[in-house]
């Protein structure tokens, strides 16, 4: 009976006074249930997620869509809720052996097609708008066993600063599926305010549900004009900052820098004075530390903090034309080939960029760590003048680079990181025979 008091004030204090007890360490999983389709040993099934999950305090599986009547709807509905996979469903279920794992489901994330109509914005505009969304995340929650909602809202990103006319083809076919279009939000401050409402009424909905509020901030979205930090942050249990894919082949085709980088400047730069910064590519947000602090200073309390870090690398080819030294920024000609099993262009899991380091064949990358703890790390492999074989640089985070950002994090006192994701790790293990090598590498610097 004593025992049965200790555990029910235990569970009166989480509930009412939400004490956290991964204030500081949190690990967000992010799952692209989606990689399930792909073929070979890049196929990644939920006995892979469930190796992971002994590291992971929170799993988020991405992604829901919205539908046209702004109801919250399966992203993949043969695999989230058919009769075959029934994954929501399944995914919830991994609690009974991890119960202290929370998972969420994510909306949103750069999954969800763009329209014309902007619906993640269109939504937020009206009452009536709001007030589907509400009901539908009520309605889906009956159904399935979640523990919260994340919001991966799809805010127009900024578009690439130097957009130069020989993007190509590649760009075009892109833009599109990106929303990096012509459409400039004219109505801002409305989106702005109509999210602020959107979260602060569908967080009423779920708190007596004791059920969970986050949102992920997608990249090139700026955070200061969509998301109200002071206002938001009462209402959520954390914001996931996806400060990463600053430098991607889509948004830079002709020039390869650091994709994830910690600090804005580097380089000849003597200090990491912002100014100094505008020189060499990276200006004003672009980086994990001022994402960092915008959220910081305007009221978010910092264990509600949570860094992204990718586990994949972002690839760019190499020309005749590209500096030999390797050192970026540095002059490409597009995205790199793809990898063998991920095949995609200008994208490598890591298991794919370990196997390039490692390789004893000419294949063999050259690789430039980050000893300065700030930047990333990358590897490449020039221009062959001989046989006109095409070069690659690549971007990339691996367990140290990982390890790095989880310092800082712990540094400003922050929530915590958030792997994006899962499937793109070496879940398999086969770079060191440990499997999820970047989420450990995280984990145990917190
Ligand atoms: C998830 O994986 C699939 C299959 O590789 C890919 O097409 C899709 O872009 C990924 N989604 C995200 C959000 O990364
Ligand atoms: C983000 O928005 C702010 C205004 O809120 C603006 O000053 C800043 O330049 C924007 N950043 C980018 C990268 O467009």
């Amino acid at each position: 009976m004593k025992a049965l008091l200790v555990i029910f004030a235990v569970l009166y204090i989480h509930t009412v006074f939400g004490v956290d007890p991964h204030e500081h360490t949190k690990v967000v999983c992010y799952w692209n249930s989606t990689a399930y389709e792909r073929e070979g040993p890049a196929k990644f099934q939920i006995e892979n997620v469930r190796q992971a999950l002994s590291l992971c305090t929170h799993l988020i599986y991405g992604y829901a869509h919205i539908n046209s009547d702004f109801e919250i709807v399966s992203g993949s509905p043969s695999l989230d809720t058919g009769s075959g996979y029934s994954y929501y469903k399944l995914a919830t279920q991994l609690k009974r052996s991890f119960p202290d794992l929370k998972i969420y489901l994510s909306v949103g994330g750069n999954s969800d097609p763009y329209d014309e109509e902007h619906k993640y914005l269109v939504l937020t505009e009206t009452a009536e708008g709001r007030t589907k969304f509400i009901n539908s995340v009520n309605r889906l929650l009956n159904d399935y066993d979640f523990d919260g909602i994340d919001l991966a809202w799809q805010f127009p990103p900024v578009r690439p600063k130097k957009q130069r006319s020989a993007l190509g083809s590649f760009w075009h076919g892109l833009k599109k599926k990106l929303g990096y279009g012509k459409f400039k939000d004219e109505k801002e401050q409305e989106h702005r305010d109509g999210f602020t409402i959107l979260v602060r009424d569908l967080k009423t909905q779920l708190r007596p549900r004791f059920k969970s509020l986050t949102v992920t901030v997608l990249p090139h979205v700026n955070a200061s004009v969509y998301y109200d930090a002071r206002l938001l942050a009462p209402n959520i249990e954390a914001v996931h900052i996806f400060a990463f894919d600053q430098k991607t082949p889509e948004r830079s085709a002709k020039e390869a820098d650091f994709p994830a980088p910690i600090y804005g400047s580097y380089g000849h730069v003597v200090d990491d004075n912002i100014d100094n910064a505008q020189s060499y590519g990276y200006v004003g947000d672009d980086n994990i530390d001022a994402s960092a602090r915008y959220w910081l200073e305007n009221g978010t309390p910092g264990s509600k903090i949570v860094i992204g870090i990718p586990t994949y690398a972002r690839t760019w080819k190499l020309t005749a034309d590209s500096q030999i030294s390797g050192v970026p920024p540095i002059e490409t000609d597009g995205p790199g080939a793809p990898g063998p099993q991920t095949n995609e262009p200008g994208l490598l899991s890591y298991a794919e960029v370990c196997a390039k380091l490692t390789e004893h064949a000419a294949g063999r990358l050259r690789r430039v760590g980050d000893p300065s703890k700030k930047y990333g790390s990358y590897a490449y492999q020039s221009y062959n003048a001989d046989t006109g074989a095409e070069g690659i640089w690549v971007g990339y985070e691996d367990p140290d680079t990982a390890g790095n950002k989880a310092a800082f994090v712990k540094s400003k006192g922050l929530g915590g990181v958030a792997i994006v994701d899962l499937s793109l790790d070496d879940f398999r293990g086969v770079c060191t025979g440990d499997t999820y090598p970047i989420v450990r590498g995280a984990k145990y610097k917190l």
